[in-house]
C-alpha cells in the first residue's frame, strides 16, 4: 500500500474511568490498539502504520505489538527492530510495518510526533484514533481512495440523530441548530501529505481533529460516508456497545 496511517494512542481515556491508558484497555481479550491495527493492516491501501504511544510507554507498546503481530499469520509484521528513539515492528514482509513513537501532551502533538517519522515516499497520510478500534478496513480504503481521487482532505461522517441545541454557559437554550446541515465526524481522516504537514506547521491553537486545522487554512475538506462500526470508544457504555458489535461480527 502507498498510504501511511498515523495512530494517536497516547490518551489517558479518563472518561472511560480509572485504568490503563485507553488504547491499552482490553475489549474481548485484546487491547483497543491491537483491534484498531489489525483492521488497518487488513486495508489494501495501507503500507505503513505509525503509533504514538503514551510517553514513556513506547517500548512496552512495541513489545505488545510484536507479541500480537510478529507471529506467522499475525498479518502485519515479520520481526521487531529497536530503532531508538522509535521502534519498528516488522518491515521485511509485504505486510505494513509499524513504527512506534512517543506521543505528546495533546492529541495534536501526538499526531505531529508520528507525522515526523513518515518516509517521504508516502504521499497520502491518514490519521486514525486508536479509540475507533472497530473501524472496518473498507472505510480506511474508501478515505484513501477519495484522497487519491483528488481531494486534499477527506473525513468520514454520519448524520446527526439527536436534536442539537446551542446553549449559554448557564445551560439556557439559545437556539436549535438545523441538524440536516450537521455531521458527526469520525476517523480515519485522509490528507495529501503536503496539506497535513502544512496544517501542523501553521497550527497556532489546539484542534480536536486534523481536518479542523486544514479548514483553518481555508482549504476544502470533503466528507464521505462513515460507518457505525467506527464509533469512538470513549465512555463506559461504548465498551458495552463495542463488545456487542464484536460478538455480532463473529
Ligand atoms: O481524548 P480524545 O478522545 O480526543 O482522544 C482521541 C485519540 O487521541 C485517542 O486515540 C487518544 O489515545 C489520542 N490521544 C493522543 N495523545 C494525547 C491525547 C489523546 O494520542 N495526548
Amino acid at each position: 500500500g502507498d498510504v501511511a496511517v498515523l495512530v494517536p494512542a497516547a490518551g489517558l481515556g479518563l472518561r472511560l474511568g480509572p485504568g490503563a491508558p485507553k488504547a491499552l484497555r482490553e475489549l474481548a481479550g485484546e487491547s483497543l490498539l491491537v483491534h484498531a491495527l489489525r483492521r488497518l493492516g487488513a486495508a489494501d491501501s495501507v503500507g505503513l502504520i505509525v503509533v504514538a504511544a503514551p510517553p514513556g510507554g513506547e517500548a512496552s507498546v512495541a513489545a505488545l505489538l510484536a507479541q500480537s503481530f510478529d507471529v506467522p499469520g499475525g498479518g502485519l509484521a515479520a520481526h521487531v527492530q529497536a530503532v531508538p528513539p522509535h521502534w519498528v515492528v516488522g518491515g521485511e514482509s509485504t505486510a505494513p510495518a509499524i513504527i512506534v513513537v512517543g506521543g505528546g501532551v495533546s492529541r495534536q502533538e501526538s499526531v505531529a510526533n508520528a507525522l515526523a517519522v513518515v518516509p517521504a515516499e508516502f504521499e497520502i497520510i491518514l490519521v486514525h484514533d486508536a479509540a475507533r478500534a472497530l473501524t472496518p478496513p473498507a472505510l480506511v480504503d474508501a478515505v484513501a481512495a477519495a484522497v487519491r481521487g483528488g481531494h486534499d482532505a477527506v473525513i468520514p461522517v454520519l448524520p446527526v440523530v439527536d436534536t442539537i441545541k446551542r446553549v449559554t454557559p448557564g445551560e439556557a437554550v439559545v437556539a436549535t441548530v438545523d441538524r440536516a446541515e450537521l455531521r458527526a465526524v469520525q476517523t480515519p481522516q485522509g490528507f495529501r501529505r503536503s496539506v497535513l504537514v502544512k496544517a501542523h506547521q501553521d497550527a497556532t491553537d489546539q484542534h480536536t481533529d486534523d481536518a479542523g486545522m486544514v479548514e483553518r487554512m481555508g482549504l476544502p475538506v470533503q466528507c464521505v460516508p462513515g460507518s457505525e462500526l467506527a464509533l469512538k470508544i470513549t465512555r463506559p457504555i461504548d465498551m458495552i456497545i463495542a463488545e456487542a458489535l464484536l460478538g455480532e461480527a463473529q
